[in-house]
């Protein structure tokens, strides 16, 4: 087994890579001038089973050609299986036609992967689960739930309430709220445009208590803060906001930086840029 890194979450892979007692491969990626990527494995990967780490974050579509060219050169050097782990997979959401004339992006993510030369693939936390069925190949879906939960256990918030920042995240609030053996409710939102939200209404109890959301991506953090200062107005105490995914565009942290919410706690799928502040839970997917 051999493990290499891409650009986008090199950290994540060194953690890997402790947690396994395994030494992280070494790859060259470069750019040509013309912004033409280069990649040469530094080793003999003959016959390996390879690990490519790369989540699909900023910039995207730089990072997913990056990976498709460290899958054709693993290929190419006659690996065995070329197994990605992409923590985060970018386009998850757009799985399916909302209005005529529009990509099924996750589906094109899948089917390039695999014409590539991908032999498996391992994320956590799709957008839409059945995006597993885009894949011809295996894909093992992985949930950073029980870890968010732990986290959450050993809080010990008084008075809590689950909230699903909108009606796909239902299921997953309820999971939470049963581990957590707390109250759940759920927000209704509609979008007026991409990266816009606006909260419509909500169904359970939540005024006088902790209200602790659960999502799956927090991208510009709109969606966040529109549910805080909903969930402000009923009455509930400042939030603590949680999601595996920490896209964070376009100054999403910032945003973030509210007087309703307590903390936020993300996942290591993606890289943090900078310094993150104290106010930001980064817990480690590496196990
Ligand atoms: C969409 O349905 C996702 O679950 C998130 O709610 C969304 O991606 C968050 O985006 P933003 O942070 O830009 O509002």
């Amino acid at each position: 087994v051999r493990i290499f890194s891409g650009s986008s979450n090199p950290l994540l892979a060194e953690s890997i890579c402790e947690m396994l007692g395994a030494e992280l491969g070494s790859v060259t990626l470069s750019r040509f001038k013309s912004g033409e990527i280069y990649v040469n494995y530094e080793e003999s990967i003959r016959n390996c089973d390879v690990f490519i780490v790369q989540s699909l974050s900023h910039p995207i579509n730089e990072l997913f050609v990056e990976l498709l060219v460290m899958i054709d050169a693993a290929k190419r050097a006659s690996a065995r299986t070329i197994n990605i782990v992409m923590p985060y997979y970018g386009y998850a959401r757009q799985e399916r036609k909302s209005a005529p004339r529009e990509p099924i992006s996750a589906k094109m993510v899948a089917d390039v992967l695999t014409t590539a030369g991908a032999s498996r693939v391992i994320t956590i936390d799709l957008h839409a689960p059945a995006i597993q069925g885009f894949f011809n190949i295996p894909v093992d879906h992985l949930t950073a739930l029980d870890l968010i939960s732990e986290y959450l256990k050993a809080l010990n918030l008084p008075n809590p309430v689950i909230v699903s920042p909108d009606a796909g995240r239902a299921k997953t609030a309820e999971k939470l709220a049963n581990h957590l053996d707390s109250p759940f409710a759920i927000m209704f939102k509609k979008r007026p445009a991409h990266n816009e939200s606006v909260v419509t209404h909500v169904i359970g109890d939540v005024e006088g208590r902790t209200p602790i959301i659960i999502e799956d991506i927090i991208d510009t953090g709109n969606t966040i803060v529109n549910v805080v200062e909903s969930l402000k107005e009923r009455g509930a105490s400042p939030a603590i906001v949680c999601a595996t995914h920490g896209l964070f565009s376009a100054d999403g942290l910032k945003r973030l930086e509210h007087p309703h919410i307590r903390n936020v706690v993300v996942t290591n799928s993606i890289a943090i840029q900078g310094y993150p502040p104290d106010w930001l839970k980064v817990l480690s997917v590496a196990p």
